[in-house]
C-alpha cells in the first residue's frame, strides 16, 4: 500500500489567497479592472480572471497609458514609482493587495535608511518583490543571492549596514549569507524577514522529503517560492519532480515507490493540488 504524505502548508499563503479574493471582489463590483502583473504564477487563475475581463498590464509604459479603472497591486508589491503614477491619475482606482509581510519590509528599509544604514538585500534582484523593496531605500542598496555575492559584497568601512530578506527566501541561507557579512566585519543589523508561511511551508517540506522515495512540488517553474521548495526536496530526495499541473507528471519511473510526498508553492490552487493527490492515490503501481 502506497503512503502519501501532502504537505499541510501546500498552496496559496495568507498573501495570495487575500489578493486573489480582492480581483474576485472587484469583478463583483464591475468596471474596468487591470491587475499591475499577473497576480499570481499560475496560468489556470489568471486565466479564468481574463476570461471575467480582467487585464494584466505588464509595463510602467501600459499603466503610463491607462487613465481610467481599478488598478490592484499582486501580493508582490511594486516600486515607489508605480505608486507615484497610480496616485498621479484622477480617474484610476488604487486596490493595494500587497502582502502586509512585504509592506513591512518596505517600512524597515525606509526607516533603516533614513537612519543612515546601508541596505542589502537578500534575494533575487530580478524578481518584482525585491525591486520594490529596494526602491524604498533611500540611500546605499545593494542585493545579493548567494554565498560567493557576499564574499565579494564590499561597503564603505565602518558604515553600518541593515540585512533584510526577500520573503520567500531560505531561511538557513539567509543566517548563512547574514554571517559572510558578518565575518567581514561589517557592523550588521539583520532582520529575518523570510515569512512565517515560506518557513512552515520549507519546514515541513524537508521534513516530508526526507522521509518519501519521491516528492511532487506543484507549481510554476517562474514561482520563486516554488523554485525554493524543490531546491529543499531535492536536497532531502533525488526523486523530486516539479509539475504544474497533473498533466506534466509522469508516473512510469514512480512505480517503485512506497512514500510520495506532495507539496505546492504559494500560487497553487487547492484544486489542483487535490487533483494530484486523488491521481496518485488511484494509480495502479
Ligand atoms: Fe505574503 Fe508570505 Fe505569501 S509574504 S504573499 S504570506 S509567501
Amino acid at each position: 500500500m502506497k503512503e502519501i504524505i501532502t504537505a499541510e502548508s501546500a498552496g496559496f499563503c495568507f498573501g495570495v489567497e487575500r489578493a486573489v479574493n480582492k480581483v474576485y471582489e472587484e469583478i463583483e463590483k464591475g468596471g474596468e479592472i487591470y491587475t499591475y502583473g499577473e497576480i499570481i504564477h499560475n496560468e489556470l487563475v489568471v486565466g479564468d480572471l481574463e476570461k471575467k475581463g480582467v487585464r494584466v498590464l505588464k509595463s510602467r509604459e501600459d499603466l503610463a497609458a491607462l487613465e481610467k479603472g481599478t488598478v490592484i497591486i499582486r501580493s508582490h508589491g511594486v516600486p515607489k514609482d508605480i505608486y507615484d503614477i497610480l496616485s498621479s491619475k484622477p480617474g484610476i482606482r488604487l486596490v493595494d493587495a500587497t502582502c502586509p509581510f512585504v509592506s513591512k519590509i518596505h517600512d524597515i528599509v525606509r526607516e533603516q535608511s533614513e537612519k543612515g544604514r546601508d541596505i542589502i538585500v537578500i534575494g533575487d534582484a530580478s524578481h518584482p518583490e525585491v525591486e520594490g523593496i529596494v526602491s524604498y531605500a533611500t540611500g546605499n542598496v545593494k542585493v545579493i543571492k548567494d554565498e560567493e555575492e557576499a564574499q565579494n559584497c564590499e561597503f564603505e568601512r565602518g558604515r553600518e549596514v541593515c540585512a533584510v530578506a526577500q520573503t520567500t527566501f531560505n531561511l538557513s541561507k539567509f543566517e548563512k549569507l547574514v554571517e559572510i557579512l558578518r565575518k567581514k566585519s561589517y557592523s550588521i543589523y539583520d532582520v529575518n524577514t523570510v515569512c512565517s508561511a515560506t518557513r512552515t511551508r520549507q519546514e515541513e517540506a524537508r521534513s516530508i522529503a526526507s522521509k518519501a522515495d519521491a516528492m511532487i512540488v506543484i507549481g510554476s517553474r517562474r514561482s520563486s517560492n516554488t523554485g525554493k521548495l524543490y531546491d529543499i526536496c531535492r536536497e532531502c530526495c533525488a526523486k523530486t519532480y516539479l509539475i504544474q499541473t497533473l498533466d506534466d507528471l509522469n508516473l512510469e519511473e514512480a512505480k517503485s515507490f512506497s512514500c510520495v510526498g506532495i507539496t505546492a508553492g504559494a500560487s497553487t490552487p487547492k484544486f489542483i493540488i487535490e487533483e494530484v493527490q486523488n491521481y496518485v492515490r488511484r494509480a495502479e503501481f
